[in-house]
């Protein structure tokens, strides 16, 4: 078998393929042969060495894929060969609330990840791909479509005819529209450019906010609202945008922590908080019964995932460039495991 290792060293000159010996699943777990990963913002903190001490080389990088399944071990009942499936991002969050160790279950590290022609997992990671997906489709579930399904169902799930802001156009952003329009609310989005713009309105966006001619998109919420604001937030942003979030919310809304594009620290000023009765809500990506639970609405809804752009496996650390460089609209995936 082959695999892409960080192996003595963080970076994306440290990143090789190396070739090992086929794993052998224990009694309870199963032998995949990938097919397909995709990446995410997080991969690119990973590479770039910025993900703390408990993330550390020799690591195999990527937590999100699809497999086939090639070998079950004896004890393993609900999969068998030629089924197709997922790990979970979190391997051992079944449902309710976190366990306490739950950031050492995580794939593309601390655990290794699913850039590798063969991986060995837990069958009770492992969850069944949606049928009307392509393998690079549905390699984006298992973090950003997990993200967003979360981002939508807590605390409350969005109901008909809310209005739901999501802040960008990345891989999480793009599942949430698709999602939340199925359930019926409406959506406005910001973005970065025009051209992302009209992409965003032609996936069903109902207002798209052009942040690079505008620079108080709380205000065109609010504007937008009646005045009111925004049910949900979908906060993406990071310390640059949560302060413009909460202006965009209406009393009582909900804003749901996801991302830190814009850094970590951000600046509040709490009054806007606290005279509100704001719920903040994050979301740490979701469980194994979550991940489940999406598969079933993408399949009634025959949602599919956008793909900006596949990159064999062979040249993998390309994948990470177009990236980093924010190229093309949607997911950036890999496939070609077994070319
Ligand atoms: N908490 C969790 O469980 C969880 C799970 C997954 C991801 N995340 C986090 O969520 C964030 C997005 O992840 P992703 O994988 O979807 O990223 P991604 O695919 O790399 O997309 C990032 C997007 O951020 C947007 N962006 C950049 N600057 C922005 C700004 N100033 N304001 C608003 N949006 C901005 C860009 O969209 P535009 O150019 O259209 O603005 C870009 O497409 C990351 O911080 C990631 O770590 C958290």
């Amino acid at each position: 078998m082959k695999y892409w290792s960080f192996a003595d060293d963080f970076g994306l000159e440290n990143l090789v393929l190396k070739t090992g010996d086929m794993p052998k699943p224990g009694p309870r777990d199963v032998l995949l042969e990938m097919q397909a990963a995709s990446l995410n913002y997080r991969d690119l903190v990973v590479m770039r060495g910025q993900h703390g001490k408990n993330i550390r080389p020799p690591l195999i990088p990527l937590s999100d894929g699809v497999g086939v399944v090639i070998e079950t071990g004896p004890d393993v009942t609900g999969f068998e060969p030629g089924d197709r499936v997922s790990p979970a991002f979190y391997q051992h969050w079944h449902g309710g609330p976190p366990p306490l160790d739950l950031e050492a279950g995580r794939l593309g590290g601390p655990l290794d990840g699913v850039l590798a022609t063969h991986r060995v997992f837990s069958a009770e990671s492992l969850v069944s791909v949606p049928a009307q997906l392509s393998a690079t489709e549905a390699a984006t579930l298992p973090c950003a479509g997990v993200t967003a399904w979360s981002a939508l169902s807590e605390p409350v799930p969005v109901r008909p005819g809310e209005t739901v802001l999501i802040l960008g156009s990345g891989g999480v952003a793009l599942l949430a529209l698709s999602l939340a329009k199925a359930s019926g609310a409406r959506t406005i989005m910001t973005t970065s450019s025009a051209e992302r713009a009209e992409n965003l309105r032609s996936l069903g966006a109902d207002l798209v906010i052009d942040r690079s001619t505008t620079d108080n998109w709380a205000r065109e919420v609010r504007n937008a609202t009646g005045g009111e604001g925004c049910d949900r937030v979908l906060e993406l942003g990071g310390a640059a945008t949560l302060a413009s979030s909460i202006k965009a919310v209406r009393n009582g809304g909900i804003i749901i922590l996801i991302g830190n594009v814009t850094g970590n620290n951000a600046d509040l000023f709490l009054p806007l908080l606290l005279t509100r009765k704001l719920t903040l809500q994050s979301v740490s990506v979701g469980s194994i019964s979550g991940f489940c639970a999406l598969n079933r609405a993408l399949a009634l809804h025959e949602i599919k995932p956008v793909i900006a752009r596949t990159i064999p496996f062979v040249s993998a650390p390309d994948a990470f460039i177009a990236l980093e460089a924010q190229e093309g609209f949607g997911n950036i995936c890999i496939d070609s495991f077994q070319a």
